[in-house]
């Protein structure tokens, strides 16, 4: 397995035809799922004693498991938070992996490590946090709020008043799911503001003040979002950093999403407010055109992330030595072992500078306005709301919510778009409306018009 023969010759070069076919390639259709059990028929056995070579393995591949999939950066794929990675970026993944870099510790990794900190300063210079905040690479947006969680609950555990209290954090409705999820794995409560649009510091203070003494106590952090996941809403996050302020409690921001909006100078003021956040998750894998996985955690005060996280043993004392020191990546998020995820996007920013992520970022936004504009055009058609970073949120005048599953499923099975159904909270119901999120710059106009037309 370890050795190196003309089979392994071959079957890189295969490798590598393959990659440059995928990465040329602009007209593959919208791949569809099937069932495990049809996937199986057509591939067979493929884990046997003897193995089925490399070669055949392949094959099964490209004609049969390849298609199953959706490729995220179809121009025509504006469903959930779809992604665009560059190919430069792409092309530096394959780079990464045949390093076989361990990116835990500087020891091991110190020229990867230091590749990834080159991006994370700027990705950090973006956010206006002060001298001193840093952060790293993981491997999501998920894994980034975690790490954020953690690090504000062990600080606020640090007083003495709170070690045996169970922590509380507000967030409103608009918050991703991974916000609940973390919580849960952090075995912290969750309030909740019912609202899905912009959470104002007026009503985390109204929140704040309905909360009984206990609730009180034990309240020891705030998440607002940076574009929210359904609809690209900024949270009010500079009323927001006032009250944390002012209570003295942890505030952090999710811009998983709408982080890479950081870099726009169209919106970059309704981020306002962002600099003065205790930490930050910001996803590279999102809208800075990175692959996945790659996600980011910000803090303001990185020491507070490693006493959160560090972790001891005796087979790592060599790491915390003199001569291994450096950056520690694994101090500061929940991960040991891990990959250097942080250095495709360094290739990417390194080859075609900051300017032109500002470019392909406006983009997005500039899409979501002109599908707003064809939107208000089409008579079958109507905006649910003003379309908002790079979400646009519609309905298609007289359907019912099975109408939309049937659309998106037919638009799915025919290889040429995936634009999946949400719900938004109009009063007391929730509404089934339809939702474009845009990320890929190639996306065109001409697109967009193919896609409403199906509507009719
Ligand atoms: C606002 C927000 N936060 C967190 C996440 C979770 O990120 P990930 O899927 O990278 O774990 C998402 C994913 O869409 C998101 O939009």
């Amino acid at each position: 397995m370890h050795k190196i023969d003309i089979e392994l010759i071959e079957m890189t070069m295969d490798v590598m035809k393959y990659t440059i076919d995928r990465l040329s390639h602009t007209k593959q259709k919208i791949g569809k799922p099937q069932k495990a059990e049809e996937l199986k028929a057509l591939v067979g056995e493929t884990i046997t004693k003897e193995g089925i070579g490399g070669e055949y393995a392949f094959n099964l591949w490209k004609q049969h498991l390849a298609k199953a999939n959706v490729p995220v950066d179809h121009p025509r794929n504006l469903a959930f938070v779809p992604a665009a990675p560059t190919r430069a970026a792409v092309m530096f993944d394959l780079v990464t992996s045949v390093s076989s870099i361990h990116g835990a510790y500087w020891m091991e990794g110190a020229g990867g490590i230091f590749c990834e900190n080159e991006a994370m300063k700027w990705i950090v210079s973006l956010t206006g946090l002060p001298e001193g905040a840093f952060g790293v690479f993981t491997s999501g947006g998920t894994a980034a709020n975690l790490s954020a969680i953690v690090t504000a609950r062990e600080h606020w555990r640090e007083d003495e008043t709170y070690k045996r209290e169970k922590g509380l954090i507000i967030t409103s409705i608009g918050a991703h799911s991974s916000i609940k999820a973390m919580a849960k794995v952090a075995d912290v409560d969750i309030l909740l503001v019912d609202s899905e649009e912009k959470l104002t510091g007026t009503a985390l203070r109204e929140t704040i003040d309905k909360l009984n003494f206990h609730q009180r106590k034990r309240l020891f952090a705030v998440v607002a979002t940076g574009g929210t996941t359904n609809a690209g809403i900024i949270d009010d996050l500079e009323g927001v950093a006032q009250v944390c302020k002012k209570e003295n409690i942890w505030f952090h921001v999710d811009a998983a999403y709408g982080g890479g909006a950081l870099a726009a100078d169209s919106v970059r003021h309704l981020f306002n407010g962002i600099e003065k956040a205790d930490s930050i998750t910001i996803d590279p894998h999102k809208w800075m055109f990175s692959p996945y996985d790659c996600g980011a955690v910000i803090y303001k005060q990185p020491e507070l992330a490693m006493n959160a996280h560090s972790q001891q043993g005796s087979y790592l004392d060599i790491f915390k030595d003199e001569g291994a020191h450096g950056f520690n990546p694994t101090d500061y998020q929940i991960q040991l072992t891990r990959r250097v995820r942080g250095l495709p996007l360094w290739f990417s920013l390194a080859t075609h500078g900051t300017d032109k992520y500002k470019e392909a970022v406006e983009r997005g936004i500039e899409l979501a306005q002109i599908a707003g504009k064809m939107i208000e055009e089409d008579p079958n058609v109507e905006l649910v709301r003003e379309p908002s970073l790079s979400c646009v949120l519609y309905r298609r005048i007289g359907w019912k919510p099975e109408d939309y599953t049937h659309w998106t499923y037919e638009n799915h099975n025919k290889g040429f778009a995936l634009v999946t159904p949400t719900k938004w909270k109009n009063g007391n119901a929730f509404e089934t409306v339809s939702r474009f999120c845009f990320i890929n710059p190639d996306t065109t106009e001409e697109d967009i018009r193919m896609i409403l037309d199906t509507m009719t």
